[in-house]
């Protein structure tokens, strides 16, 4: 099974267009030391023929375009993409859709939560029905027990979907009355060797039922949007703490660094990173700090085989 990151950056990507933090400005002038990063995606395959994009990025013609295995040529139009999932209905993992519109109609696997917002608030399925289409496939919610499903048309890989505490998008309403099924984490598994990754880029509170997913992957690709609570109060960006936008921040106590450093899996990778994460830069402390703690930090064509 491998797994492509498609995109490993927060809303924005990195530089984000309008932003001069000080990672954004010095990327852009050329004297930081950090990589371009495209918004929130992977994609896996077992067979590597077929793959199941995650989240469908508003970056995605790029990402496809920088991955091969996503533009095979069997036919006069074709696509390796054979479905999609969604975990949330946030505009970073969702507006990617439109431009699949040329194609097939998408298999698209979502909770009914992500479905009522695409349908209401952000209404791409009804646009989309004037293009390719939408199949719907509705998402089971699991918050206590294990029950891995089977996608058509993705062979060799089972998936359980998990309730999660996030946060639905800012125009959903249930974005401050959350319901199970606004954001899902992943258990991706290979059936063949039966390695398991944990995916949740938007991870706002670690419960028991996934602190328990987590310690039996073998490999885990978290949120690792803010390394600090408050990182975008203190940049005068937002009024809103990590934890109000639906992210565990890595440092401080009950932090994810600590978390990770709990866990036995055999790789520990930090994805959805926002772009005044202090992590993007290869020459900074908070850097080292991961990379002593044997945490990854995610980049945009990083390919991970299990
Ligand atoms: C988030 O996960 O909070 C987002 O990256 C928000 C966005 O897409 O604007
Ligand atoms: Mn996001
Ligand atoms: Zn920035």
């Amino acid at each position: 099974m491998k797994i492509i990151v498609l995109g490993s950056s927060a809303g924005g990507g990195f530089p984000q267009w309008n932003c001069n933090c000080s990672n954004c400005d010095r990327m852009r002038r050329g004297t930081l030391k950090a990589k371009a990063r495209t918004q929130s995606s992977i994609a896996v395959s077992a067979d590597g023929e077929n793959w199941l994009l995650i989240n469908a990025s508003p970056d995605i013609l790029a990402q496809i375009r920088a991955t091969p295995a996503l533009q095979p040529g069997r036919q006069p139009r074709d696509s390796g993409i054979a479905a999609v999932l969604l975990i949330d209905a946030q505009v970073d993992h969702v507006t990617g859709l439109l431009m699949l519109r040329e194609g097939k109609p998408i298999p698209l696997y979502c909770t009914a939560s992500v479905w009522d917002d695409l349908t209401t608030g952000l209404p791409l399925v009804p646009v989309l029905s004037h293009y390719c289409g939408v199949q719907w496939h509705p998402l089971p919610i699991r918050q206590n027990h294990m029950e891995p499903i089977e996608l058509a048309g993705i062979d060799g890989i089972r998936i359980t979907p998990l309730a999660l505490l996030s946060k639905a998008p800012p125009y959903s309403p249930h974005r401050e009355n959350p319901h199970p099924g606004d954001n899902i984490g992943l258990m991706i598994e290979n059936r063949a060797t039966g390695k398991k990754v944990f995916y949740a880029p938007g991870l706002g509170e670690i419960e028991p039922h996934v602190e328990a997913a987590m310690r039996s992957a073998d490999c885990l690709l978290v949120d690792g949007t803010f390394w600090s609570a408050d990182e975008m109060i203190r940049l005068g960006f937002s009024t809103k703490y990590a934890a109000d936008m639906g992210h565990l921040p890595q440092s401080g106590p009950g932090g994810m660094i600590e978390c990770l450093d709990s866990m036995d899996a055999g790789r520990k990778i930090l994805i959805h990173i926002n772009n005044t994460n202090p992590i993007l830069d290869e020459d900074s402390e908070q850097h080292a700090t991961l990379l002593r703690h044997g945490i990854e930090i995610a980049h945009d064509g990083m390919e991970i085989t299990l």
